[in-house]
């Protein structure tokens, strides 16, 4: 059987994939238009003209409408929503976290699904909110994977309907991790995270990053993962980087009901825009002020957010071509203060993501503090060990005639320490990073540097503070090299 999900290319954790339904092959990562068949602001056939390449609805809402479901049961879902392209479908879990109760079993929702023909189909789970005392998380996990144990029996594999196996667990990250670990022994097709909405509504970004990073772990790195309820355009180079492949944007409706202009820096309310920040066919043909008076004013604006979301994901897509997605969600971070403890809290997990990381990408780019962290530059200071000096040798950041005298010449580099002048241009040394180094890039090359001396005890170093550097751990270094300053000596 071949496999619904490949692989094309890859960068941090993220990947480029296509993903195979029975309507069609689907380039990932991408956002599904969340479809209410109650209220359609914008048809589905109209998706493809904004990048859609499949929609999202909802099989609970479907099925408790005598017409909805009977045109879907009669005629199909694609027919339904006039849509020819793959459609998911969820369950109804979310209403059962709002409502607390829902009349529908599982097994009348996966059949539902199933009769209607969508191509990737969801079990009742429970969505279990972040912070609930542990004794639920756990008791609500062992239904959900009940639950999703019986729909995988039901569902035949590489027959028609994909499943897909939600991971809960609540902000508990052994909990995500076990029932991600669980999941992958029954084999889900597509694996949403789920109850992530409450995370991203808080702006909890460190959190959620924690969520992605544990589940991912407990996964098969080649299957595909959905981050369930994620529509903010502003989260998805950060999420895409850490090895989500599918989104869903009820956002870009919800937002424009509320009058909600979106962008990549985050979210405007229309009545505080003086211009228009975007050069979609809404914007250019609008000045702020007239979408603010227009009649169909929320329409205009549900427009110009999917413009923009799918604007967002082709970028993410292109920066994985160029193996800079990294620099990218460095960027994004910095739109919000809550988005960089996200990017800090990702570079805790640097470890994880340098066993995805591509060995040798384009040029690295130093974006700030947080880069002294990224994995290029811990997969530097673990492979310390397999540098052997020995003899004489000389650190420095820009050449000198003296290097002749030694019989190793190593060139120093924050955040990444000293290596081998002969490595100069190889990745990731050929990194393009500020003349001034900040005080976390020097700490980083510092401690890599008296690591290496430390690990060739039978070397003679000299370093030389060429650079105006300044920084306490010099003291350490020179208890084991000769440390000179040439602008003083
Ligand atoms: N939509 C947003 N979050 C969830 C979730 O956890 N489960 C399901 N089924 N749908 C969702
Ligand atoms: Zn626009």
């Amino acid at each position: 059987m071949t496999s619904i999900f490949e692989i094309t290319h890859k960068d941090a954790a993220g990947r480029i994939g296509k993903l195979t339904t029975a309507h069609g092959v689907v380039e990932t990562p991408t956002v599904m238009p969340v479809i209410n068949p109650n209220i359609q602001v914008i048809k589905p056939s109209e998706m493809y003209d904004f990048g859609a390449q499949m929609i999202i609805t909802n099989s609970y809402i479907i099925s408790r409408r005598d017409e909805l479901r009977e045109t879907a049961l009669r005629d199909g879902l694609h027919s339904l929503l006039d849509f020819d392209g793959p459609i998911m479908t969820d369950s109804g879990s979310f209403q059962l976290s709002v409502y607390g109760d829902i009349e529908v079993t599982n097994q009348q929702i996966i059949e539902f699904q199933q009769a209607i023909g969508s191509d990737i189909g969801v079990p009742l789970d429970i969505p279990t909110p972040p912070d609930v005392p542990r004794g639920r998380a756990e008791s609500e996990l062992e239904t959900t994977l009940e639950r999703l144990k019986d729909a995988r029996r039901m569902v035949d594999a590489g027959n028609g309907m994909l499943l897909a196996g939600p991971v809960q667990g609540s902000t508990y990250t052994d909990l995500r991790r076990r029932s991600a670990i669980s999941l992958s022994e029954h084999k889900f097709d597509v694996y949403p995270l789920g109850a992530v909405v409450p995370l991203m509504e808080s702006y909890r970004y460190a959190d959620l990053v924690d969520v992605i990073v544990s589940s991912k772990k407990g996964l098969d790195p080649t299957a595909p993962v959905h981050l369930f309820g994620a529509g903010h355009p502003m989260m998805f180079a950060l999420a895409v980087a850490l090895g989500c492949d599918l989104f869903d944007s009820a956002a870009y409706a919800l937002y424009a009901k509320d009058h909600r202009y979106i962008t990549v820096l985050g979210t405007y309310h229309l009545d505080d825009l003086h211009y228009l920040p975007c050069s979609c066919p809404i914007c250019m043909s609008h000045t702020a002020q007239q979408l603010q008076q227009a009649d169909n004013c929320k329409e205009l604006l549900a427009r110009h957010n999917l413009y923009v979301t799918f604007e967002e994901m082709r970028r993410v897509k292109q920066a994985i071509r160029e193996g800079n997605l990294l620099e990218l969600v460095e960027q994004r971070c910095r739109a919000h203060p809550r988005m960089l403890e996200g990017l800090k809290r990702m570079y805790t997990h640097s470890e994880w993501l340098e066993q995805h990381d591509p060995a040798s990408k384009s040029t690295f780019f130093y974006c700030g503090p947080e880069s002294a962290d990224r994995p290029e530059v811990l997969r530097f200071s673990k492979r310390l060990e397999r540098f052997t000096i020995t003899g004489s040798a000389i650190i420095r950041s820009t050449p000198s005639k003296r290097d002749q005298d030694y019989d190793n010449i190593l060139t120093f580099k924050s955040p990444f320490g000293s290596y081998p002048v002969e490595l100069l241009e190889v990745y990731p040394f050929n990194a393009e990073v500020p003349r001034t180094p900040d005080h976390r890039s020097l700490t980083r090359a510092l401690e890599n540097t008296i690591r290496l001396i430390e690990l060739n005890p039978d070397a003679e170093f000299t370093f030389v503070c060429d650079g105006d550097i300044d920084h306490p751990l010099l003291e350490e270094l020179s208890r084991l090299a000769t440390v000179e300053h040439p602008d003083t000596t």
